[in-house]
């Protein structure tokens, strides 16, 4: 696939089909991720991968983690406080939930409904591979950009194998559980989850894609001779 096609064909993925993915296509994937550039070159990622019945134990153990502690019991400094979110960024954030909700039929009062669907995070959205990325604390806030560039580059060399992502800032609300089941060291912050499988194109959570700024809404070009 051209790189190209793999950028404008990525989308978040939210129902993936049980075919399988072999371990050395996802090792290739990272072989191919890992010429992903970050400062001074610390390639500050660590990534556990997941399938089977580790996959099955930490989704039961993240459910139970969830049932005893609240939404928002593990706070964490390096996310955002959406009720101080601005504009346009708010706008953006709720279109967004409004065109999966849209998609699914389900109505934006309904608010079990609407926690159903996130909860759908806990299994992969059914995707039989589950990525996590962690970064030693030490490197935090600063190296955390080389771990969004690299999570990037995973998403579209997946796109290469014909295989789809979900990146999953869900799962910060549950890594408690996620260090204990995978038995991540406690001085690595987990950053960010992964769904990895292949998509499943019937589904309509897979139907909606989202719109896009025009380069002019968020570049500006300076010192440039004419306008052309
Ligand atoms: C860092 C990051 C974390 C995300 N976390 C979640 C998540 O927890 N659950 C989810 O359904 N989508 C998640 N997404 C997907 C975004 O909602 C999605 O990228 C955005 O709406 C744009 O849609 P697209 O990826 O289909 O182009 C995440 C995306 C990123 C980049």
């Amino acid at each position: 696939m051209e790189l190209l096609e793999a950028i404008t064909s990525r989308r978040s993925i939210r129902a993936f089909l049980p075919t399988p993915v072999p371990r050395a296509t996802i090792e290739r994937i990272l072989d191919i991720a890992r010429h992903c550039p970050s400062g001074s070159n610390m390639q500050p990622w660590q990534v556990h991968v997941v399938t089977g019945a580790v996959r099955e134990r930490l989704i039961e153990r993240a459910l139970a983690w969830a049932g005893e502690h609240p939404i928002g019991s593990n706070p964490h400094p390096l996310r955002g406080d959406p009720s101080g979110f601005v504009k346009p960024y708010k706008q953006r954030r709720f279109d967004c939930g409004m065109a999966l909700y849209e998609a699914l039929g389900i109505d934006r009062r309904d608010k079990p409904a609407r926690e159903l669907q996130r909860w759908r995070n806990f299994d992969f959205f059914d995707a039989p591979v589950g990525l996590f990325f962690s970064i030693h604390r030490s490197l935090l806030p600063g190296q955390l950009g080389d771990l969004g560039m690299f999570m990037a580059h995973v998403m579209l060399a997946a796109r290469e194998f014909g295989l789809d992502t979900c990146a999953q800032g869900f799962w910060q609300d549950v890594a408690p559980a996620v260090h204990e089941v995978l038995d991540i060291d406690p001085e690595f912050h987990i950053y960010n989850g992964m769904a990895l499988g292949h998509r499943d194109p019937d589904h309509p959570a897979n139907g909606f894609e989202l719109p896009r700024e025009p380069v002019a809404g968020f570049a500006r070009f300076l010192g440039f001779a004419t306008d052309a």
